[in-house]
């Protein structure tokens, strides 16, 4: 991989992500060290600039960089100087002026991480973007998937629930379609995005019919944060339909079928507690994935810098 920013899985060809997932791989033996630190990023500063929340993504990058020596600095929107007024350009521009070579940016406007990319000398990360990707996530989520089943080609993945709103499913519905598995989505009509049929995908609007013979079942938040309007008659109505409760599980999927879930989870929203947390869950081996894939994408970014300091 030879960029400068990772922006999303979209531009990412199949070699990239086999790269990163490769590198990662690597990573993962780091962090199976009883001392858990490579020297490997020293010198490099990384700012993780978040303006919407988040527990996973921000602690797993700061995690990585500090995994790898990296000087870091957190900056969140409720201690930020854009409450007083400043523009996103000109806080990046400031944090830049810092010595700051990477820039980790999660924002709710959709493009904001691009827009930050053509301005800045910083590596840019998206940390997620409104809606539109999450591409850290989606290659957190293809690691966990080959680590459990050795391969990506051909699986069948079920992404159920709130796909309109959802930058999780943009990216790894890209994802999974660049490493060729064969990808299935369905929810309420409402949320169901109009521009699906551009990606090759399998759209159901009932849970039941969608449930068996899958490989994976990929269980997704109601994002009421993004919804401008109610497309939901009522929460009750869309647990009563599409809710993975564990009698569904059982009645209609494989025995052998995987759980999976970006979170934050809704518990007994769009998957009952019982689901969450049994056998066929790998909710918290997506979040082992995530520091790995951090650090690999952080070191993939500096690799140019790192060797220039070397020599
Ligand atoms: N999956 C995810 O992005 O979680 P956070 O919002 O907690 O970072």
């Amino acid at each position: 991989m030879n960029r400068k920013d990772l922006l999303g899985i979209e531009d990412l060809s199949k070699e990239e992500i086999e790269e990163i997932l490769k590198v990662a791989k690597s990573m993962e033996e780091i962090l199976e060290r009883p001392i858990k630190i490579a020297p490997t990023l020293r010198g490099i500063t990384v700012a993780n600039l978040f303006f919407e929340p988040s527990t996973r993504t921000l602690n797993s990058f700061t995690l990585a960089e500090k995994r790898l020596s990296a000087d870091s600095i957190n900056l969140v929107s409720s201690s930020s100087s854009v409450l007083k007024g400043e523009t996103l350009l000109d806080t990046a521009k400031n944090i830049q002026a810092m010595e700051v070579d990477i820039i980790v940016i999660r924002h709710s406007i959709p493009g904001a991480p691009h827009f930050l990319a053509e301005r800045l000398d910083a590596s840019v990360i998206n940390a997620g973007d409104g809606a539109h990707e999450h591409p850290t996530q989606a290659l957190s989520d293809l690691m966990t998937i080959r680590k459990k089943f050795s391969k990506i080609k051909d699986l069948k993945v079920a992404i159920v629930g709130d796909i309109e709103h959802s930058r999780v499913a943009r990216s790894l519905i890209i994802g999974l379609n660049k490493m060729g598995a064969k990808v299935f989505v369905c929810g309420p009509p409402t949320l169901i995005p109009k521009w699906m049929d551009i990606f090759d995908v399998t759209i159901k609007y009932n849970l039941e019919e969608i449930l068996p013979d899958k490989d994976i079942l990929y269980i997704l938040r109601v994002q009421k944060e993004r919804q401008e309007e109610s497309l939901l008659p009522s929460m009750r109505e869309y647990i009563k339909y599409y809710s993975l409760t564990y009698e569904r599980l059982r009645k209609f999927a494989s025995s052998k079928v995987i759980i999976m879930h970006p979170g934050p989870i809704n518990r007994g929203i769009e998957i009952e507690s019982r689901v969450a947390d049994s056998e066929y869950s790998l909710i918290l081996d997506q979040v082992i994935s995530g520091v790995a894939v951090r650090m690999s994408i952080l070191y993939l970014l500096s690799r140019k810098k790192i060797d220039e300091n070397s020599n």
